[in-house]
């Protein structure tokens, strides 16, 4: 599931805000989507991902940031922080990333068209 550009960018932190190695919850009611976004910063750039998992519910904003991926804080699955594809079992479904810029001190997300709240 890509990421695409389009739409309103939503600044939604200030660099500094997450930590190397770890996310932080976007609420919905910011990005205007259908559930929380997981914020993830690798140490170089910032990530954007649907926050629950499609394994069962669980905050993808608690999991450990490791290798290109974020592993689920609750069954240990794997999904890339670039796109969102699954990477290992349990989960089989890639979550939605969603496109993020740095502008100065601000972090935007553009929220995924497909995950927009109607
Ligand atoms: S809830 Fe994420 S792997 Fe089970």
């Amino acid at each position: 599931m890509s990421a695409p550009m389009t739409g309103e960018a939503i600044v939604v932190a200030q660099v500094g805000d997450v930590d190397e190695d770890e996310g932080i919850v976007i609420d919905a009611s910011v990005t205007g989507t259908v559930g929380d976004i997981a914020l993830f910063f690798d140490g170089e750039d910032y990530y954007a991902l649907d926050d629950t998992c499609t394994h069962e519910t669980a905050s993808l904003a608690d999991g450990w940031v490791e290798d290109g991926c974020v592993e689920c804080p609750l069954h240990a699955a794997k999904f890339c922080l670039t796109d969102g594809t699954v990477q290992s079992m349990p989960a089989t479904e890639d979550v939605y990333a969603h496109a993020v810029e740095v502008d100065g001190d601000d972090i935007k997300v553009f929220p995924n068209p497909e995950r927009l709240a109607k």
